[in-house]
């Protein structure tokens, strides 16, 4: 990974508090052991009639599974990849060519030098607080005339392992670690999001909910990285284990797995929307950080 590729140097500052910005991830268990990943994202991707010329962004690319399938559709094409977490990043770098630009940004502040054709993103926006804020960034990099695909989990997702954490948050001692939390997801229902992709200033605006249930073997690696991490950031290192070790418990208890595999209840939140060909310019984004200081902060210890 060069340096230019994972920081976006030469683009704009953004913006952002350290208190919302995103974690990092266990990148290469998450390439591992997050295989129903590159599924969903292949099916956003056949929502769209590609050229094979056009410039696509994949907003909150994570390891590159989706990027590495929008190489391979876009011959001709320009692909930007931009994740908030820097081991992702890395990760993404390992495997994708060096073409693609990939950068370390928190969309909710996202800015590119150049405008896109198209947005894509898989399983990102549930992770993100302030949909609004999102969707107006996202308009702002889209080009007149430009499509935004994606998928994240909706109202629903996972809800027996939401149950499962409710009901050990009644006990010891999990009941004071999360005192004050309300958790890291954003479940959006389908109809608050079309309200909230129309006044982003998308038009064609639709979404909808698709139960996807997922069969995980490993239901330990697969819920420690994929599903609990948020929650893990707030617990002692050496509670993660039993925490994580206790969900899966939980599940099994509830029907949810057998031995060491668990299933689990996905609903993915499906988006689609165009920007009107005659949009206006996207108001400027308000700069309180240099890109050097928001790219030394996301990139964090990782890197250094
Ligand atoms: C479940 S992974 C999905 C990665 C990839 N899209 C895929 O389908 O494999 C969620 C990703 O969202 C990223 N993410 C979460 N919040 C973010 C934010 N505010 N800005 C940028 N990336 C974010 C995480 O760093 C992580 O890589």
């Amino acid at each position: 990974m060069t340096g230019d590729r994972a920081a976006g140097a030469g683009h704009d500052p953004v913006a952002a508090s350290p208190d919302r910005a995103p974690r990092d991830w266990e990148a290469g268990t998450y390439e591992r052991v997050a295989t129903a990943h590159a599924g969903w994202g292949a099916d956003v991707l056949d929502r769209l009639e590609l050229r094979g010329d056009e410039a696509v962004l994949d907003a909150g690319c994570g390891s590159g599974k989706i990027t590495a399938q929008l190489v391979h559709r876009l011959p001709e094409g320009r692909v930007v990849g931009v994740d908030g977490s820097p081991s992702m990043i890395a990760q993404a770098s390992r495997v994708l060519p060096d073409a693609v630009d990939l950068q370390v940004q928190d969309l909710v502040d996202l800015v590119l030098a150049d405008p896109v054709d198209v947005v894509v993103s898989g399983a990102v926006f549930h992770w993100i607080e302030d949909h609004d804020r999102l969707f107006a960034r996202i308009a702002a990099v889209l080009r007149p005339g430009g499509r935004f695909e994606a998928q994240c989990g909706g109202a629903g997702n996972i809800a027996s392992v939401a149950a499962a954490i409710d009901r050990l948050r009644t006990r010891a001692p999990w009941d004071v670690a999360f005192t004050g939390w309300d958790g890291p997801w954003h479940f959006a229902g389908a109809e608050e999001t079309e309200e909230r992709l129309r006044r982003a200033g998308f038009v064609d605006v639709r979404a909808w909910l698709e139960p996807r249930a997922v069969h995980a073997e490993d239901g330990h690696a697969y819920l420690r990285t994929v599903v609990l991490g948020s929650h893990l950031e707030r617990l002692p290192v050496e509670a993660h284990d039993d925490f994580v070790e206790d969900v899966r418990r939980e599940l099994v208890a509830a029907g949810a797995g057998e031995g060491d595999a668990v299933t689990l209840d996905y609903v993915r939140l499906n988006l689609s929307a165009r920007r009107p060909a005659d949009a206006p310019a996207p108001e400027p984004l308000v700069l309180d950080e240099s890109p050097e200081t928001i790219t030394d902060r996301l990139r964090g210890p990782a890197d250094a």
